[in-house]
């Protein structure tokens, strides 16, 4: 048996004297009796002691691994107890298993064949994770360091001395109703948004928006139409519900529907970003807003309009929502706090219609669980306090120094690259010359501490005008600004090719 099965270590404490195993006592071996288990359990899965055979005597056993008879009697019993062996007249005998899915002794050494089953985990392509979000350019991330923290502690705790212990059960799952309230009453001053706290749905950030919007209202197989380039959480959204995305051109005027499109490719949900096109910067112009409006009323499809970034603008007076332009407009308007507050909040919402907002109570039952109702409260009383607004204020006045100065320095160091978007938001695109690969340009940036992203990698049919850089100016002071950007001209000189001369 010991053939099969391996010798066990034994120290003196569990049993036999001078043969203790580990080096400077590093790991001690697990007691004779676990170890026993173990390796008759291994053996049986791995098919070394097959169903049916007959294993030695607990006398047998204990002299030849030189242990108790009682440890060999209590690990059968374990055995038999699991299911593993049975005892019968004879003896003890390894149990009937099912071949399949015993062999292979655990764990399984490579995990390729799992994934090969497990069908979404594959299809993602992100080159980079949301830890690289603290290195300085990165798209998206805000000025953690300017974040509130005493206010929003004192907000915190304020919450825990009235909310709690009943704010430990699940909640509703549309979300507190206070931070419903205080979400639709900002909403509507700052955003021109139609709409009440009832149809104001809290979910966990923007990204569990756009799922939720896939999950309500449409069926696996329906057309969905995408920015491109465009955001990744959308198409993320698209591909598990199945749906099947239709890329649409994006141009100065933010999404850039091809005549017929409506008609080739029916969309039941069309993603937008009309405030500020995410990656290239591009308001949506009020005709095609109005159009897309018009059309998807007539083709009964859903427009998401999402206002990621929507609140930080710079010049003339705030754009107001797709969602408020008129009446009865096919809009789910999703916003999310990750860029106003922190992403860590993990608070977004989605506006449903309210004749839908009041049908939906039963699924959200069903698909959502509430929640995070101390950090949803708090939230609320930050909005109703003011110290929200009086946040947005300070970060409206930092983000537009800052952008100025990567303006500034982008003019300076790319001078024949066009600079898109600055009106809002937290990132400048710059267009780079075709000799400049924008991913080998980002990569290179990256080994130097720097993380703004390729513009193609938010394209799903890349072209000429969609290499360039996403540079995010929300966590980089002006003074690192200079100097990053004097980085990433020098890199780019050192990949630019020559262009050929005519000869
Ligand atoms: C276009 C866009 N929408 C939404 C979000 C916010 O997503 P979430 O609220 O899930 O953090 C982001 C964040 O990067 C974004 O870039």
């Amino acid at each position: 048996m010991i053939e099969i099965i391996g010798p066990l270590a034994h120290t003196a404490a569990n049993g036999r004297a001078g043969a203790s195993v580990g080096v400077g006592g590093a790991q001690k071996p697990a007691p004779l009796q676990k170890q026993l288990i173990e390796r008759l359990q291994q053996a049986i899965l791995g098919g070394r002691l097959p169903a049916g055979s007959l294993l030695p005597s607990s006398r047998l056993l204990s002299a030849e691994m030189g242990v108790s008879r009682n440890t060999v009697v209590i690990a059968y019993e374990h055995l038999a107890a699991v299911g593993y062996v049975v005892a019968d007249k004879k003896g003890t005998r390894v149990s009937p298993l099912s071949s399949r899915g015993a062999r292979g002794e655990p764990p399984a050494r490579s995990a390729a064949p799992q994934v090969a089953y497990a069908a979404r985990v594959g299809q993602f392509t992100a080159t980079r994770t949301h830890a690289d979000a603290a290195l300085p350019l990165t798209p998206g991330t805000p000025a953690l360091d300017r974040f509130p923290l005493a206010a929003w502690r004192r907000a915190l705790e304020r919450s825990m001395e009235r909310a709690l212990p009943l704010a430990l059960g699940y909640g509703t799952p549309a979300g507190e109703p206070a931070l419903r309230d205080a979400i639709a009453a900002h909403l509507r001053m700052a955003r021109g948004v139609r709409c009440e706290g009832s149809q104001v749905v809290i979910t966990e950030g923007a990204q569990e928006a756009l799922n939720l919007c896939v999950r309500l209202f449409t069926n696996p197989g329906d057309v969905a139409w995408i920015e491109d380039p465009g955001y990744r959480g959308a198409k993320a959204a698209f591909n598990q519900g199945d749906l099947a995305t239709v890329p649409m051109p994006v141009d100065a005027e933010g999404i850039s529907v091809p005549s017929g499109a409506w008609r080739a490719h029916p969309p039941k949900l069309i993603y937008t970003s009309p405030a500020h096109q995410y990656p290239t910067g591009a308001v949506l112009s009020v005709a095609r807003r109005l159009e897309l409006i018009a059309e998807a009323r007539r083709c009964g499809a859903w427009l998401i309009e999402d206002d990621y970034d929507g609140e930080f603008r710079y010049s003339g007076e705030p754009i107001a929502s797709m969602q408020g332009l008129v009446d009865d407009a096919p809009v789910l308007y999703v916003g999310s706090f990750s860029k106003t507050m922190f992403p860590a909040l993990r608070i977004g919402f989605v506006v449903l219609p309210p004749a839908i907002a009041a049908h939906a109570e039963v699924a959200l039952y069903e698909m959502l669980r509430g929640g995070h109702r101390l950090e949803q409260l708090t939230l609320a009383h930050f909005m109703q306090s003011g110290e929200f607004g009086r946040h947005l204020g300070r970060m409206r006045r930092l983000y537009r120094e800052r952008q100025q100065a990567l303006r500034e320095a982008l003019t300076e160091h790319f001078a024949s690259s066009e600079i898109l978007g600055g009106d809002c938001g937290m990132h400048l695109t710059l267009r780079l010359p075709p000799g400049i690969d924008d991913q080998v340009l980002t990569e290179r940036a990256f080994a130097k501490g720097l993380s703004p992203r390729a513009l193609s990698s938010f394209a799903l049919k890349p072209h000429a005008a969609t290499n360039g850089l996403v540079i995010g100016y929300g966590n980089t002071s002006a003074e690192e600004l200079v100097p990053a950007v004097r980085v990433l001209a020098e890199l780019a000189a050192g990949i630019e090719k020559p262009r050929r001369r005519r000869a």
